[in-house]
């Protein structure tokens, strides 16, 4: 079942990078070799996505990693899917942890940029995670399905969907979640999804697990069945990308 879903590796750059920076990333993205049955998905920080994408090889997606609910006027600071679709990115990364937690982002208005993103045509990473105080209390399902439902009550297209399982104690801690705790929460969503959504967009809908992801844990991580690839942060900025990558290759 799992070998149906295409492995999708997405590299979130977060507020790092310069043009001498990314040049060096760009330069190991297009030398890969990049396994051709992953997809391979890099998000930039704004002011660099049109750079990237002239620059990255075709077999390569842009994503932003964030963007408003509208489609544009006096949003100061914001940016539109159509600013994001008019330099040739194809993808919106919507509910990263830091977006919820640092920004204070709620669960409603992630649902509307899903929704308003969707309906833009852009591809979604939309993602979901527990705290450790919250995992440590046993409420890991529970803030997860609720992340969740706000994010699906908004979708139109799942074929346009990945969802990323992100704990936020293993966010840039290098404390990755073992691959069971990853299967574990991965294979709980998916039955989230086959009895709230319907059962083949459970069978079809990629999961990405991320929170310190690296060269070595990812073979590991990569070979759970409901592990549909990786959302990485701090490794995504090193050549060890390419092999967190090919992580399914033989
Ligand atoms: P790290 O891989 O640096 O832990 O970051 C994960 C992440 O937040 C990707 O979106």
């Amino acid at each position: 079942m799992a070998s149906q879903r295409k492995f999708v590796v997405g590299g979130n750059w977060k507020m790092n990078g310069d043009k001498a920076s990314i040049d060096g990333i760009i330069a190991f993205l297009n030398a890969g070799p990049l396994d051709e049955n992953a997809e391979v998905i890099v998000a930039p920080a704004t002011p660099y996505l049109d750079y990237v994408r002239s620059k990255v090889n075709a077999n390569v997606a842009v994503a932003a990693q964030n963007c408003y609910k509208v489609g544009k006027g006096a949003f100061t600071g914001e940016i539109s899917p159509s600013m994001i679709k008019d330099v040739g990115a194809t993808w919106v990364i919507l509910g990263h942890s830091e977006r919820r937690h640092v920004f204070g982002e709620s669960d409603e208005l992630i649902g509307e940029k899903v929704k308003f993103a969707l309906s833009e045509g852009l591809n979604v990473i939309a993602c979901i995670g527990e705290k450790l105080e919250e995992r440590e209390a046993g409420k890991t399902n529970e803030v997860v399905f609720r992340q969740t439902k706000a994010i699906a009550d908004n979708v139109s297209d799942w074929k346009r969907v990945v969802l990323a399982y992100e704990p936020v104690w293993a966010i840039g801690t290098g404390k990755t979640a073992t691959p069971d705790q990853a299967q574990e929460v991965h294979d709980s969503l998916r039955k989230w999804v086959s009895e709230n959504v319907s059962s083949e967009v459970a069978q079809n809908v990629r999961i990405q697990y991320g929170g310190s992801v690296n060269a070595a844990n990812c073979k590991e991580l990569g070979a759970k069945p409901d592990v549909d690839g990786f959302l990485v942060g701090g490794a995504s900025l090193k050549p060890d990308f390419v092999t967190i990558v090919n992580a399914r290759k033989a």
